[in-house]
């Protein structure tokens, strides 16, 4: 049985991959007036995903508009050559596919001597065993809930489990790991996410299409993983 523990805080990190990025800077500092507590940037390179997104360059430009976090999702296949660029755009978490990484422990200890936070990511039919090793050398795990590559994909429920059983891994390590999801996280998801375990949540297509705007989007998906956090 896992040891009780003061419950992590609840995090909104908008993911801009679906904003309009010819208002990139201002629909980012609109996020964090809005409430958010992170930006999450997906960063796609064409090979490890079929999509091409942004670089360390648009995250840097953006940088000086905000003061809330920055964490890079990196959607890279062997992503070594691009860690240095994205600490130095102002990303304080660089997550890298632990199915995109050789050489996956020296990877996130490059990210620690770079002075972020490493964090590993891993995909739908990833299994939990694949990351085991690592869970030591992380401060978050990021559980894909989509495929990665697009968003406004559906929500694949299944990854549930997956995550019930990495906060029980992390609770009897007393590892001190946040636990993210990412992909299909909406006021229909949210919930059942957060009661299998998540504490931060990557929020895209949710967050642009509420019709009541940012502020009303964070609020309403952080009271609702709030009422049922674990
Ligand atoms: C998908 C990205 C996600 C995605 C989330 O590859 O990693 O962050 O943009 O968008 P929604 O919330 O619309 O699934
Ligand atoms: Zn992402």
């Amino acid at each position: 049985m896992s040891t009780p523990s003061t419950p992590r805080p609840i995090e909104i990190s908008p993911s801009v991959l679906t904003a309009d990025y010819a208002r990139l800077g201002e629909v980012c500092v609109e996020l964090e007036m809005a409430g958010a507590d992170l930006i999450h940037w997906d960063v796609m390179d064409g090979n490890f995903v079929p999509n091409l997104s942004f670089g360390a360059e648009v995250i840097a430009s953006i940088r000086p508009l905000l003061s809330i976090p920055f964490e890079a999702h990196l959607m890279v296949t062997e992503p070594t050559w691009i860690l240095d660029a994205m600490v130095n755009a102002g990303c304080s978490t660089v997550m890298v596919h632990q199915e995109a990484c050789l050489h996956l422990h020296r990877t996130l200890g490059r990210i620690r001597e770079l002075g972020a936070t490493p964090a590993v990511v891993i995909n739908p039919a990833t299994p939990l065993e694949a990351i085991v090793e690592v869970l030591d050398m992380v401060g978050l795990v990021l559980i894909m809930s989509v495929n990665p590559g697009f968003g406004g994909q559906s929500y694949i429920a299944s990854v549930e489990s997956k995550m019930r059983r990495l906060r029980e891994l992390v609770l009897e390590r007393g590892l001190d790991v946040d636990i993210e999801i990412d992909g299909g996280i909406a006021p229909a998801t949210i919930a059942s996410a957060a009661s299998a375990g998540a504490n931060r949540f990557v929020v895209g297509s949710a967050m642009f299409r509420d019709p009541e705007g940012f502020e009303h989007a964070t609020s309403e998906l952080r009271s609702l993983a709030s009422a049922v956090a674990i």
